[in-house]
């Protein structure tokens, strides 16, 4: 990687990140400062430091809001997203800032399909309900009419937004012999050769055994699935979101499996993160994680490398390799 000629400056790391990152910036003659502590700087301290810094690798937790781009120009020059998701930045003020900001796709997409796999599996077959009774001291013993829960295999899976993790969820589903309805703003191709078929929302909610969320959160996506969605998905539907929290009408959610109109839920994220709604903790059929979906040791360490070379980049006026 060719070294950064300006021996001072500077990459902000303001949470621990793998150290595939911290390897590659040092490398290349950048001076790192990294913040080890789990708990995040409060957004009154990363205010006052932010603007000290070249270039800062960030995560989805991390409020870079018009105020924080503000703090941290005009000496930022990149803001290099370690996730594929990205609102937690404001974009337009970081352009109108001159702040390149780059994210992290492609790096996770199959750890994430994976991940959407495992809440699709886990929710339908009762894992996690079933292992609390076992750790708990409570099973019986084997009998015909415990833990029933539902097949997966020949179902139909419905998956709304068909971007790159779509993509990869729908490219598994054939190993389950599920048709799998798609939606999105325009046909994919890539859906289109799996065999997979688009068709409106309300469709794809009325159709659909499992309806898996795969969008990214904007001011066009949030809230798409509002109360009136959740009606018209099927009685006994699973519904799967590995996307964002904020897609969905929690609430109403929570109404649905609360009154078995549902069957149940797979979630690995939520509105408000991690304070999430504790409804859903008294709901057996819902698997519970904590936006896990990258989460693998592999899938990290790319995503680390992958921000570090947009920063490294951008600091040696080449154009960042995933800008947002
Ligand atoms: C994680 O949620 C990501 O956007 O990569």
């Amino acid at each position: 990687m060719p070294n950064v000629s300006a021996h001072s400056l500077s990459v902000l790391i303001p949470r621990p990140v793998p150290e595939a990152a911290i390897t590659r910036l040092k490398s290349a003659g950048l001076a790192v400062k990294v913040r080890w502590r789990p708990q995040a700087l409060s957004p009154r301290r990363l205010r006052e430091i932010i603007g000290r810094f070249d270039a800062v690798l960030s995560q989805i937790a991390d409020p870079l809001d018009e105020a924080m781009l503000e703090a941290a120009a005009p000496r930022c020059r990149v803001i290099a997203q370690c996730a594929v998701g990205y609102d937690n930045i404001d974009i337009a003020a970081a352009r109108r800032l001159g702040i390149v900001i780059t994210n992290t796709p492609d790096v996770l997409t199959e750890a994430v399909a994976d991940l959407t796999w495992a809440l699709i599996l886990s929710a339908a077959r009762r894992t996690g309900e079933s292992e609390r009774v076992l750790r708990a001291g409570g099973w019986r013993g084997w009998h015909m009419l415990d833990f029933l829960g539902a097949d997966v295999f020949g179902k139909t899976l419905g998956l709304v937004g068909a971007g790159r993790i779509g993509t990869a969820v729908a490219r598994r589903a054939a190993g389950f012999n599920m048709p799998v309805l798609y939606w999105a703003r325009a046909d994919k191709p890539d859906m289109d050769a799996l065999g997979a078929r688009r068709v409106e929302l309300n469709d794809l909610l009325a159709r659909s055994d499992f309806v898996s969320l795969q969008l990214s959160l904007n001011d066009g996506t949030r809230g798409i699935i509002d109360a009136a969605a959740i009606r018209r998905m099927k009685k006994g539907a699973y519904f799967i979101n590995a996307s964002r929290g904020a897609l969905v009408d929690e609430d109403a959610l929570i109404d649905a499996l609360r009154s078995g109109r549902l069957a149940g839920a797979g979630l690995d994220v939520y509105r408000t993160e991690p304070n999430f709604n504790r409804a859903f903790l008294d709901l057996p059929n819902v698997v519970l994680l904590p936006h896990i979906g990258s989460a693998t040791l592999e899938t990290r360490d790319r995503m680390a490398a992958l921000a570090a070379d947009n920063i490294v980049a951008v600091l040696n006026g080449r154009p960042p390799l995933t800008p947002v």
